[in-house]
């Protein structure tokens, strides 16, 4: 009978990494950073462009060194490379997981089922570019011959968050005489709000769905279509001046009523959550023009040829995947808070949530097994400040460890006044108190009244990450992006689950199938649900009559 492979707590690492843990627990990082003068710059990197302080994690160089052993036993190097292959590791769609040949340059190679699939990546990137060139010139006219004002992107999860996220980050790139917005919830107020203001004559509609069969996209394509219609005279031949499609499905495209020369292709080795970088940016480009959507795409590369290059001790994203594993495995940190102290950055926690979550929220190992350890934290964020005068509250003095990222930009885009080394001092003073705390002696010596002594506590030892960048630019924007992707990589091949399929979101889509015809039917449905949706059903029929 063949061995079972090891599970990966009885690997030789992970249980030196678990009698450690016990040997460091107690010891704060107010003691490791006076043990250890040279500790910021020991445990910092600057690759690309991007630097990340680590130092302030619950680590030690015994820490790192098995870390280290724990990626080499599971072989992160060999996967890297199988990715970059084009081999099939997303098991279970049998598929390759190619997102990297998406911001290749024009002459590089890679390989998915025996084709050089990197002179199709570029195809659609200059089909892109012609496109853009013509709305942004106005050269693109609308039906009754009006020039582009708006532009809407429909779609939902990796069709949305992408474009939005990536709007949003690059807003002060973008052309502020074109009005852009971004429909993903079937709720009929996100397309209501969307576009009550826009007149349909100048309104472009990117249909953005990688199936083209998303209940909530086509749901909100559709209303898109009436809504234009309604506008221009119900002439069927409108809709082919406003509306574009991005897919891998061209069947779907065209049964909808789009001409597939104005639908930009896309491939199923791009995940949704890994394609804001494909013809899903459309709205990006369009946003902040083609020179600087090429320019994130080379930030993506430079991030991908460091990944793919760099000893795994001094690799950005590995040692930020292995530092999430340290805290989510060994020192029991359930979530991770994303705050990047850059307004721009807004979306960006939502955008890292399906990519972190959708990626390694698994319960199976890559060959089905239940695993035998946590896999994905839950991840989280806000903007800094703003997270200060909410919730940070329980990340200095609550009973859970929270693990947070913080991400910075020594210029700022629009500078004012002292605004930006305020907004710097704070983020360095969240990661001191954070590490550090007040001892109860420190607030005794203020003067506190004893009774409040236990109340001004800060505990202190509670891990960050600073990562700094020069501005936040497009090509800084895909540097960020594609260091969380391939963090989320590395922590996906340690734990060894599929980082690329998404089943857990099958069995809701399947059922809420079942229940839209029983809240609509006319007559009473025969309901065979567990009483608490029957019931629930019933309430909701006669509530909305
Ligand atoms: O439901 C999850 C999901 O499949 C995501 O993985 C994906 O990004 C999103 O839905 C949208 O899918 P599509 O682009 O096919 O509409």
């Amino acid at each position: 009978m063949k061995a079972q492979p090891k599970s990966l707590t009885q690997k030789a690492a992970w249980k030196l990494l678990a009698s450690h843990q016990k040997q460091v627990q107690k010891v704060h990082l107010r003691k490791l950073f006076s043990d250890d003068p040279n500790r910021a710059r020991k445990f910092s990197l600057k690759t690309a462009g991007l630097f990340l302080d680590y130092s302030k994690n619950r680590i030690t160089d015994k820490t790192m060194d098995l870390l280290l052993q724990l990626a080499r036993e599971c072989d992160l190097k060999r996967k890297i490379e199988d990715m970059f292959n084009g081999e099939k590791i997303n098991v279970t769609e049998n598929r390759s997981v190619l997102h990297v040949a998406l911001r290749a340059p024009e002459k590089a190679k890679i390989w998915a089922d025996g084709k050089n699939v990197v002179p199709d990546v570029h195809a659609v990137l200059k089909k892109m570019e012609q496109f853009a060139a013509m709305v942004l010139s106005g050269q693109w006219k609308g039906y009754s011959g009006k020039s582009i004002r708006n532009i809407v992107n429909v779609g939902i999860g990796g069709s949305d968050l992408g474009p939005v996220m990536a709007y949003e980050a690059l807003r002060h790139y973008s052309r502020r005489d074109l009005v852009f917005r971004f429909v993903s919830n079937v709720d009929g107020i996100d397309f209501h709000e969307a576009t009550q203001d826009l007149d349909p004559a100048e309104t472009l509609f990117i249909i953005s769905s990688k199936t083209f069969t998303t209940l909530e996209t086509m749901t909100n394509a559709q209303t898109a279509r009436e809504w234009l219609l309604a506008g221009m005279g119900n002439k069927m031949e409108a809709v082919a001046r406003h509306f574009v499609a991005v897919s891998t499905n061209a069947e779907k495209v065209a049964a909808f009523g789009i001409d597939t020369k104005n639908m930009f292709g896309f491939w199923d080795w791009v995940g949704g959550r890994y394609s804001m970088d494909s013809a899903i940016g459309l709205s990006t480009m369009l946003a902040i023009g083609p020179d600087h959507f090429r320019a994130m795409l080379d930030g993506f590369h430079q991030m991908d040829v460091h990944f793919r290059t760099a000893p795994l001790d001094r690799n950005l994203p590995v040692l930020m995947g292995l530092l999430s594993i340290w805290n989510n495995n060994f020192l029991g940190a359930e979530t991770v808070a994303i705050l990047p102290y850059e307004q721009y950055l807004k979306r960006f926690p939502a955008y890292l949530q399906q990519l972190t979550m959708e990626s390694n929220g698994k319960h199976v190992t890559l060959d089905g097994r239940t695993v035998s350890h946590d896999t994905c934290p839950v991840f989280w964020g806000e903007p800094g400040t703003n997270g200060q005068h909410s919730f940070y509250q329980l990340i200095h003095q609550g009973t859970r460890l929270i693990p947070c990222d913080f991400i910075a930009f020594a210029k700022a885009l629009a500078p004012m006044g002292r605004h930006h080394d305020i907004l710097m001092a704070n983020v360095l003073a969240q990661a001191e108190a954070l590490a550090f705390g007040k001892t109860a002696d420190e607030v005794k010596a203020e003067g506190t009244a004893p009774e409040l002594v236990p109340h001004r506590v800060f505990e202190g030892n509670r891990p960050s990450n600073i990562l700094l960048a020069d501005q936040l630019t497009p090509s800084v924007l895909g540097k960020l992006v594609a260091l969380y992707e391939h963090s989320v990589f590395t922590q996906g091949a340690i734990w060894n689950v599929d980082s690329f399929d998404q089943w857990g979101v099958e069995l809701g889509k399947v059922l809420a199938q079942r229940i839209i015809p029983e809240l609509e039917n006319s007559q009473e449905p025969r309901l065979k649900h567990d009483s608490s949706t029957n019931q629930l059903i019933r309430i909701y029929r006669k509530m909305k009559k």
